[in-house]
């Protein structure tokens, strides 16, 4: 159903202004429930580029800032509370780059490197591959170590591997042990490369299909540590990446990855994350919604080799890249308004009905850079309108996803795309317990949302919301709770019906009870 054809930005603005409260309509197939959501889908990407790690995460023992051991303790406490499941490390292009020897021992003995990728900062090595496990453990998730195949060697990701994972009387194991680690760690996830076909070595797919047999071929389980394999994948709409690597590697790999980012475009600006007009806000939502095509398509492919589906699609870098800030000290530091909250909920809410086959996806990044979680600033920390997504929708990880239909008006937008006015998703948990995410994507109208809960007997629903005035609004050092989640009481359930008043601009997840 459509109210809207797109003429310009301003009968656009006209449009939307001007009509009544929307409505939509909401089917939830509580019986269909098959698939569960792996709490993966949550994961985050830490790279070493502009203030992620140094400022971010780690700011050092001798630091002012509180720390535990190193790691900013505000940021750590607030990815905890998170519940983040995965952490990929240490890039991105840096980790083609990036030779893991460096990076460990006593850190006054690390070299300092130029990181050519990222404004040719120095790099320290002060956060290496030690700083990062333990870290992952402190946070109880799986590390996602990225491997370097760009410019490093078999022998030096086999040694990586085994340093990490080997409790034998082996030379890399006993070299760990000497840095002060005697238990190998857990490390399930491991990229063979990132971004091969561009900064990882601008290879082509055949090329790199043969690298990652050999590279991958070296890579050991050792003592039941079982590697789960993730080759380096295509970006966007490289559809014939993906082809030949199924065709030419098939379930020799667990995992292909995918990235894709809302983004204007790869050459000049790429817009304010927090000047932006109202048809720019409908623009993203367009382009963030295209990742279903996207989606789908890579999904095909992999069909096509593998109908079992023992490849996953791992989705390792997704989210809004706009112009950094241009105040920012940082590489690709940029703000987070009430905009990007919206990317992350209508992206999850489709992320949530692929994971037959998508059984990963790291938001890009976690503190600092791109659509990121959390922003630092000397000691003052606040979190972003992204950070309340994950935090309201941390509910759905590995509960199993609930089929829904809805029928709501959509609206046409720049570059020839149709944005639904409301989003939505639902999951039950290992208790029984069901949880909704609902977007209104309308700017200026509250919608009224019938849904239908047919078998779910609940009595009532309680939640939480997050919106606010200005679709640009963001949380500022200055201002860090503009954009906060608050309690939610708009909705009433009768007769398995529940009517939701959902007002403009706003997210909400509700649990029934
Ligand atoms: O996330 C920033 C960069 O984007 C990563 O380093 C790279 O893999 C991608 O191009």
């Amino acid at each position: 159903m459509k109210t809207t054809s797109f003429l310009s930005s301003l009968l656009l603005t006209a449009s939307l202004t001007v009509s009544a409260q929307e409505s939509a309509t909401i089917t939830i197939h509580s019986d269909q429930g098959k698939q569960i959501i792996p709490k993966e889908i949550y994961g985050q990407f830490a790279e070493h580029l502009g203030s992620c790690i140094y400022g971010g995460l780690w700011v050092g023992e001798n630091s002012s800032i509180p720390n535990i051991n190193g790691y900013r303790k505000d940021v750590f406490n607030a990815l905890k509370d998170l519940h983040v499941p995965a952490l990929r490390w240490p890039g991105g292009c840096f980790a083609d780059e990036y030779h893991w020897m460096d990076g460990i021992g006593p850190r006054k003995d690390r070299p300092k490197i130029v990181n050519s990728n990222w404004g040719g900062v120095i790099e320290d090595n002060s956060f290496g591959t030690n700083e990062f496990l333990n870290l992952c453990e402190m946070l109880g998730c799986e590390p996602y170590i990225s491997g370097n195949v760009g410019s490093g060697t078999v022998e030096e990701l086999d040694k990586w591997v085994e340093y990490m994972t080997s409790s034998g009387d082996s030379p890399m194991a006993n070299l760990r042990r000497k840095n002060g680690r005697d238990k190998p760690w857990n490390v399930k996830y491991l990229g063979i490369g990132n971004e091969s076909w561009g900064c990882g070595g601008n290879m082509r797919p055949e090329y790199y299909s043969d690298l990652f047999r050999r590279y991958s071929t070296y890579c050991r389980n050792y003592n039941g540590n079982k590697l789960f394999k993730i080759a380096s994948g295509a970006s966007d709409y490289d559809y014939k990446w993906t082809d030949v690597l199924m065709n030419r590697v098939g379930t020799r790999m667990d995992g292909l990855s995918l990235h894709y980012y809302t983004v204007l475009g790869w050459n000049g600006s790429k817009g304010s994350a927090t000047n932006f007009s109202k048809d720019d806000f409908y623009w993203t939502m367009g382009k963030c919604l295209e990742i279903e095509k996207v989606i789908k398509r890579h999904c095909d492919i992999m069909d096509k080799y593998d109908p079992n589906k023992h490849v996953a699609l791992i989705l390792d870098e997704w989210g809004t890249w706009w112009d950094q800030e241009s105040d920012a000290k940082t590489a690709l530091y940029q703000q987070n308004s009430l905009r990007d909250a919206f990317v992350a909920a209508l992206s999850l809410n489709v992320f949530h009905k692929y994971t037959d086959r998508l059984k990963m996806a790291n938001i890009a990044q976690v503190v600092n850079v791109l659509q990121s979680m959390i922003l630092t600033k000397g000691n003052k920390m606040i979190l972003t309108p992204t950070y309340y997504v994950f935090e309201m929708y941390k509910v759905h990880q590995d509960a199993t996803f609930l089929p829904l239909d809805l029928n709501c008006k959509t609206i046409d937008v720049r570059d020839g795309r149709t944005v639904p006015l409301v989003s939505a998703t639902a999951s039950r948990d290992k208790n029984g317990v069901v949880h909704i995410s609902l977007a209104n994507v309308d700017m200026d109208n509250t919608q009224e949302i019938t849904i239908n809960l047919p078998g779910i007997n609940a009595k009532k629903a309680t939640g939480e919301i997050l919106t606010s005035q200005k679709m640009i609004d963001c949380n500022t050092f200055d201002n860090p709770d503009k954009v906060k989640l608050e309690p939610f009481k708009d909705s009433k359930i009768k007769d398995e019906v529940l009517k939701v008043k959902l007002p403009a601009k706003s997210i909400v997840t509700l649990e029934l009870q």
